[in-house]
């Protein structure tokens, strides 16, 4: 069952993304060159709970923190702790914020310092490709619209798609119905409805896509260790196409 949000738990979703908007541009001038993962977790959570937010990640099913910090070859769900960041690794910050019992959940990817070209084009491509799914958001489309979408965007960029993992509803938890795949066929899957709230969250990377699990149980990394992108939004259906809830202020 995919729930239908009303006005006013729509409202709370509204602020609770806002403050995953807030808390992305507040650590952004941190992520630089020798801060560690961990420190940046400590500004992140200290900061959420300055607004009376959740850090919903921390606790969740024994996950130890309130960001997932995944750097170059990790694709999510990375641990913060004593790593830190160099001149030339790319980082990508997700994180899950609770207020007043909803959730807001966006992640998106960092340069540290100067960055080759191809991990700019990465970036860049996956940011477009979560567009791309997106763009597909609107009463009537189907869920399979936005993961084919994401999809097409995807191989006519040469980037491998991340098949293991994939976006999902979101209202009072984190993960709800439906799971939203980045990769499908157009006109299948779940209709989409004024007030459903889904996550989309392509995750790109050079080569062949494959991933494994680390023995921490949680990061997840690029087998050919090839860096991987990761940029996601929370996003309502509304009457004749969609609002992001998580809106990038940077
Ligand atoms: N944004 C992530 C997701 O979409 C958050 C999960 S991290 C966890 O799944 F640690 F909380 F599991
Ligand atoms: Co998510």
């Amino acid at each position: 069952m995919i729930s239908i949000k009303s006005e006013r738990e729509i409202n709370l979703m509204r602020e609770a993304g806002m403050m995953v908007s807030k808390t992305h541009k507040y650590l952004k001038p941190f992520i630089k060159e020798g801060i560690t993962t961990k420190e940046l977790d400590k500004i992140a959570e200290d900061y959420i709970r300055s607004m009376n937010g959740v850090p919903t990640c921390k606790g969740y099913e024994g996950f130890p923190a309130a960001l997932c910090t995944s750097v170059n070859d990790t694709v999510v769900h990375g641990i913060p702790g004593n790593y830190k960041l160099k001149n030339g690794d790319i980082i990508t910050i997700d994180m899950v914020i609770g207020y007043k019992g909803y959730q807001g959940d966006a992640a998106w990817t960092y340069a540290v310092g100067d960055i080759s070209d191809d991990k700019k084009y990465l970036m860049e491509h996956t940011e477009k490709a979560l567009y791309e799914g997106i763009k597909m958001v609107k009463p009537g489309n189907r869920i399979g619209d936005i993961s084919a979408s994401v999809y097409k965007y995807a191989k006519e960029h040469n980037l491998g798609v991340v098949k293991e993992l994939c976006g999902h509803g979101i209202g009072t938890e984190m993960h709800e119905a439906p799971d939203v795949p980045n990769y499908g066929t157009f006109n299948t899957g779940p209709r989409l409805k004024e007030g459903m709230v889904i996550c989309i969250e392509p995750m790109l990377n050079f080569g062949s896509s494959k991933v494994y699990l680390m023995d921490d149980e949680w990061t997840v990394k690029t087998m050919d260790k090839s860096p991987a992108a990761h940029y996601e939004h929370t996003v309502l259906v509304t009457k004749d196409g969609y609002e992001i809830l998580t809106p990038r202020l940077v």
